[in-house]
């Protein structure tokens, strides 16, 4: 049976903390109407951390008219945009007040580091709440000279779009979450939001935060799911007007389908990826160590479950041998800080899953059948967690699976290269094009080869980055749309054009 009654789940830091684990509609923890639920599991101890609701398509109905509801009466146009923003950046301080609890939840329910979650996802998905919570009242039209007369005006309102599904993945669900709600409510839209089958947990905690934030119920719903349940009744959703989605590619083909044998909702995609980052010999060695830090950070961190990942990872042959033994030198450290997710200094934990463990090791042994050679690690841990090693896989060729696919975890394939020309053509040989990154420190070498990586974003002498004032998505099949910036309001706004004639009612 569906429960809604809130869980205390102790830490392994002696954190006491309760969580809901109902369908949070209109502002209130609500069993499921099927009484439907999930197990979210811990992937150090593998045991079950919580039962929650799991949203079917009677729970979507109800999630959607909710929203409809709200976007109709209380958000929209029914609320100045200064009052959207006063919200939002109160959302964003409960959020600051709760750093500690909410980045250990996440840590918790998905096996990553709670020092990073703490020091990382929470503060990057406050600064992005904050970014928009300023663009609440910024958000405005034009007026167009239409008619040399003057008896003609043209204008345009920006309008939001209106009820919109989000469904996001289980690598950083607080930071996702921050990024699609970010600017949907800031543009006046309602939100349904559904978090990963994996990690329900941190939504559901947030959730509590919404309604001390103050915001009008319907406004912010969150129904955690199966994909294949609530996600696809939300895609195919005859009254929901726009999905976003980030998780992988084959799931955002389905969304796509979904939205178009539907009702041709608008569709905005953040998915997978298999980035190149590239070390030329004209970087600055000195800054050897740097680099491969960069490099570490760009695979390890999340174990390696990021869609930014530069998994990719390409070595100009003159310093490669130096390169690939400061690189080893690093992934020992890497290596020893892989363990329990909360203790001090910890860089990394399981993967999520055991699916995702066994995709993995899987992906590691194909390697080994097609003759490339495993230079550090390729591992599982020995004992209990899902956890896989960092690993360094060399001698690939660009057929490989290893090179060609996405695999999401700790996972660096080094491949050497001798020219420029040779190693563009490699960094782009991919259907993915999300990010790229190189070392170099030839100003003209970097205008050549920042403008030709087929990316959507390009790092110059570091890798990863984000901020909520730049534009982020994907190249290729990578995604469609933007998120963060300018850009991510354009994804929950629509141009209204407004053509009037006032020539008749002129003074005569
Ligand atoms: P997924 O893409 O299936 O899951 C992401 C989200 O989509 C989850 O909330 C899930 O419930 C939802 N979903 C799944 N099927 C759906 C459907 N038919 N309609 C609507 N929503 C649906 O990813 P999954 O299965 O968790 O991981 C598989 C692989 O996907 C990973 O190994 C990784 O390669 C990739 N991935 C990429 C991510 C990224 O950020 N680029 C994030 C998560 C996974
Ligand atoms: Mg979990």
């Amino acid at each position: 049976m569906s429960t809604s009654l809130p869980t205390l789940l102790t830490f392994p830091n002696g954190r006491e903390l309760t969580v809901p684990t109902g369908l949070f509609i209109d502002n209130k923890f609500v069993p499921s109407i099927e009484g439907a639920t999930i197990q979210s599991i811990n992937p150090v101890t593998e045991e079950v951390l919580a039962v929650v609701s799991s949203a079917t398509a009677k729970d979507i109905d109800i999630a959607v008219a909710s929203s409809r509801h709200a976007f109709r009466t209380v958000w929209g146009r029914n609320i100045p945009g200064v009052e959207r923003g006063k919200l939002l950046n109160r959302l964003a301080d409960l959020m600051e007040r709760d750093t500690d609890p909410l980045g250990d939840l996440e840590a918790l329910d998905n096996g990553k580091s709670a020092e990073v979650a703490r020091a990382v996802d929470l503060p990057e998905a406050i600064a992005c709440l904050r970014y928009y919570a300023g663009w609440s009242d910024k958000i405005f039209g034009q007026t167009i000279e239409v008619d040399d007369k003057g008896h003609k005006s043209a204008s345009t309102r920006i309008e939001p779009l209106g009820v919109c599904a989000q469904i996001i993945p289980w690598n950083y669900t607080i930071m996702m979450l921050a990024w699609k709600i970010g600017p949907a409510l800031a543009a006046g839209c309602t939100v349904i939001l559904k978090p990963s089958e994996l990690t329900p947990l941190p939504a559901l905690k947030l959730a509590e935060l919404v309604v001390e934030a103050g915001f009008p119920p319907g406004v912010f719903n969150c129904v955690p799911s199966f994909g294949d349940v609530g996600g696809a009744a939300l895609t195919s959703h005859l009254d929901v007007d726009k999905v976003a989605f980030t998780g992988s590619t084959a799931t955002g083909r389905k969304i796509m389908q979904a939205a178009a044998l539907s009702n041709l909702k608008k569709v905005t995609l953040e998915l997978g990826g298999k980035s190149p980052h590239i070390i030329f010999a004209s970087a600055n060695l000195k800054e050897g160590p740097r680099s491969c830090e960069s490099c570490h950070w760009g695979v390890f961190l999340n174990q390696g479950q990021d869609c930014v990942a530069g998994t990719r990872l390409y070595v100009q042959a003159k310093v490669y041998d130096a390169f690939i033994e400061e690189l080893l030198h690093s992934a020992k450290e890497w290596t020893a800080g892989y363990g329990d997710p909360f203790a001090e200094g910890a860089l990394g934990g399981p993967l999520v899953s055991e699916v995702q463990r066994d995709k993995v090791a899987a992906y590691v042994d194909s390697a080994r059948a097609e003759g490339a050679s495993i230079v550090y690690g390729g591992e599982r841990w020995q004992g209990k967690g899902w956890y896989y090693l960092p690993t360094i896989i060399g001698d690939v060729t660009p057929t490989m699976k290893v090179v060609k696919e996405e695999i999401f975890g700790p996972v660096l394939v080094v491949t050497k290269f001798e020219t420029e020309e040779e190693v563009i053509a490699l960094a782009n040989d991919s259907t993915y094009g999300l990010g790229a990154g190189f070392h170099s420190n030839d100003a003209n070498q970097c205008q050549r080869v920042l403008a030709r990586l087929e990316a959507g974003t390009v790092w110059v002498n570091q890798y990863g980055q984000l901020y909520p004032q730049v534009p982020f998505g994907g190249y290729k099949q990578s995604g469609m749309g933007r998120e963060l910036g300018t850009y991510a309001l354009e994804n929950y706004t629509q141009v209204k054009s407004v053509l009037w004639d006032y020539s008749g009612g002129s003074a005569q």
